[in-house]
């Protein structure tokens, strides 16, 4: 599904140069999930908005879908990212003036879907991530993890075959961070979704089926995951203090 021969970034910051990214090679098959680590700097969010279509390599070649996206002007990068990725990121990125349903649509509004369908798929998606009570909600009137569950849901109104997280449980408890990681296992396992996630948390690397290490723009290290955990299964176990995070 994925597919990077080579990939370098290099910012150009003027007086100097930053080689952010040094001759990657990966491939991700359809339906595998896999978790990038690597040590603050070593180029996993670059990586990420490579693989994601938000930014272009300076050398190397990306084929997703077979379809080589790494020439693509701008316009059509983001027809490609609209129609087959959905993002989450670490801080949620929902507009706060907007309705959790307006949040849900945004990625339809530039698909051009109608708006029947448009009400009919925010619905489906925010039952799927347990919030249909929340439509009319705003962002700050929800708990990060409720945030995030909203992220996911407008990551998935489009039907992406990719979904990218980039540090989902970053800024989210214990407890609150499995849920989340819970849900995109679900999409994963029940839905079929390719998912490449950055982490810098061993423990949830170890909810992924493989391990990607960067290292200084490389590639260090690339396994599969013994024992992958099952996020449903833990979170049973886990004791729940409080209803706060829920
Ligand atoms: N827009 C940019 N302009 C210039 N340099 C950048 C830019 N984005 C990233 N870099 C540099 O590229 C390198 C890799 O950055 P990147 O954000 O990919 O790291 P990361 O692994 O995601 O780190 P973190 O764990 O802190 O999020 C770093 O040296 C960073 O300073
Ligand atoms: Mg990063």
């Amino acid at each position: 599904m994925l597919k990077l021969e080579n990939i370098r970034k290099t910012y150009d910051m003027g007086e100097s140069q930053v080689n952010a990214l040094r001759g990657i090679d990966l491939t991700v098959a359809e339906g595998e999930m896999v978790a990038i680590m690597g040590s603050s700097g070593s180029g996993k969010s670059t990586l990420l908005n490579i693989i994601g279509c938000l930014d272009r390599p300076t050398a190397g070649d990306y084929y997703l879908d077979g379809e080589n996206v790494s020439g693509l002007d701008k316009n059509r990068l983001a027809a490609v990212r609209n129609k087959r990725i959905g993002f989450v990121f670490q801080g949620f990125n929902l507009l706060g003036r907007m309705t959790v349903q307006a949040n849900i649509q945004l990625p339809m509004i530039y698909a051009g879907t109608n708006k029947n369908e448009m009400d009919a798929r925010a619905k489906e998606a925010l039952n799927w991530v347990g919030l249909s009570k929340y439509l009319g909600h705003y962002p700050n009137q929800m708990s990060g993890g409720q945030q995030q569950r909203v992220a996911i849901a407008r990551a998935l109104v489009n039907n992406p075959s990719l979904i990218l997280a980039d540090e989902p449980t970053g800024a989210l408890d214990s407890r609150t961070s499995i849920e989340i990681v819970s849900i995109i296992q679900q999409l994963n396992i029940e839905k079929g979704i390719t998912v490449v996630m950055v982490t810098h948390e061993k423990d949830i690397s170890q909810y992924c089926r493989r391990l990607v290490n960067l290292r200084d723009g490389r590639i260090t290290e690339d396994a599969p995951v013994l024992n992958q955990r099952n996020a449903a299964a833990d979170l049973a176990a886990f004791p729940k203090e409080t209803e706060a995070g829920a």
